[in-house]
């Protein structure tokens, strides 16, 4: 595969995702500032990449990719809720600045909810496959996911490479390996190439937080899309800290081989393309 096979695939993607996404909330009820809060954090220009790994799986899986929209955006949701109640930017003002702190609040909420509603009403997915979809999703961002990875971080002030590592695999691999599981469940994909997505979603996430890491000491604000700093400011170790930089680029290139060997036999072109990008990316 070349960059521009993969471009192709990568914007055919994204431009269905933003579609689906921009389709949403678009009623008018006289409650439509929640779903204004809603749609502002939805369609702020995020990179996309959790429902590209669904989308992808499941194109693996031998599904039609576009029946799939639904679920890819669900956790495309969940994600977005996260990004608001950590008050996260995406590259605009943050959602409590321009909606206030309860609105902000409560889109992020009716987020989650909303999350379910499009895996359990999608079209062309059958009882078992929405039910397997539905857990995977409550898995991953759940009290033994996505959450709990946000207490270990933000309350238990891990300082070790073990604790590092266990807060990135919940905070970030989960919800990245949840995307690419999805794409194998949504298509009813073998347990083989589910346990490989497990596999890949888990080592990109890895190397995806330790280069966020790398980018809050050495990013460019403007292009990262928040404040540089952030994580020394608030006295938090990081795998700078322990690693370095250079050690932090070697970790990331490890765990980008080791996503790359995960797929190799399953047709993975596109996703080691899209790992390779990951590992260099500056925002
Ligand atoms: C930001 O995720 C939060 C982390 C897990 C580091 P992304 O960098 O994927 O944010 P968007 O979706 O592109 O805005
Ligand atoms: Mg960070």
């Amino acid at each position: 595969m070349d960059k521009t096979m993969f471009d192709q695939r990568y914007a055919l993607y994204l431009s269905e995702i933003e579609h689906f996404l921009s389709a949403q909330f678009e009623e008018k009820p006289h409650w439509a500032d929640l779903y204004d809060s809603m749609r502002y954090s939805l369609l702020a220009g995020g990179k996309r990449i959790r429902p590209v790994l669904t989308l992808e799986f499941a194109r693996m899986a031998g599904m039609d990719w576009r029946q799939v929209l639904p679920v890819a955006c669900a956790l495309e949701f969940v994600h977005t809720y996260s990004l608001i109640h950590d008050d996260l930017r995406r590259g605009k003002p943050t959602n409590p600045k321009v909606y206030g702190e309860t609105m902000a609040i409560l889109a992020g909420d009716a987020l989650q909810p909303e999350a379910y509603r499009l895996i359990l009403t999608a079209p062309g997915l059958d009882a078992r496959e929405r039910a397997d979809c539905a857990l995977i999703l409550a898995g991953a961002s759940g009290a033994d996911g996505m959450v709990a990875g946000q207490v270990l971080d933000t309350l238990h002030q891990p300082k070790t490479e073990e604790e590092l590592t266990e807060v990135h695999r919940l905070k970030t691999g989960a919800m990245i390996a949840g995307a690419c599981m999805l794409g194998v469940a949504a298509a009813g994909g073998s347990d083989k190439l589910r346990a490989a997505a497990e596999e890949y979603g888990y080592q990109l996430g890895m190397a995806f937080q330790i280069r966020d890491d790398m980018l809050d000491v050495v990013g460019d604000e403007a292009t990262f899309g928040k404040p540089i700093g952030s994580d020394a400011e608030e006295g938090k170790v990081t795998f700078v800290d322990l690693l370095g930089l250079e050690g932090c680029e070697t970790a990331v290139r490890d765990c980008t081989r080791q996503a790359c060997e995960a797929v190799a036999e399953h047709d993975g072109e596109f996703l080691c393309f899209l790992a390779e990008q990951l590992a260099g990316r500056n925002k």
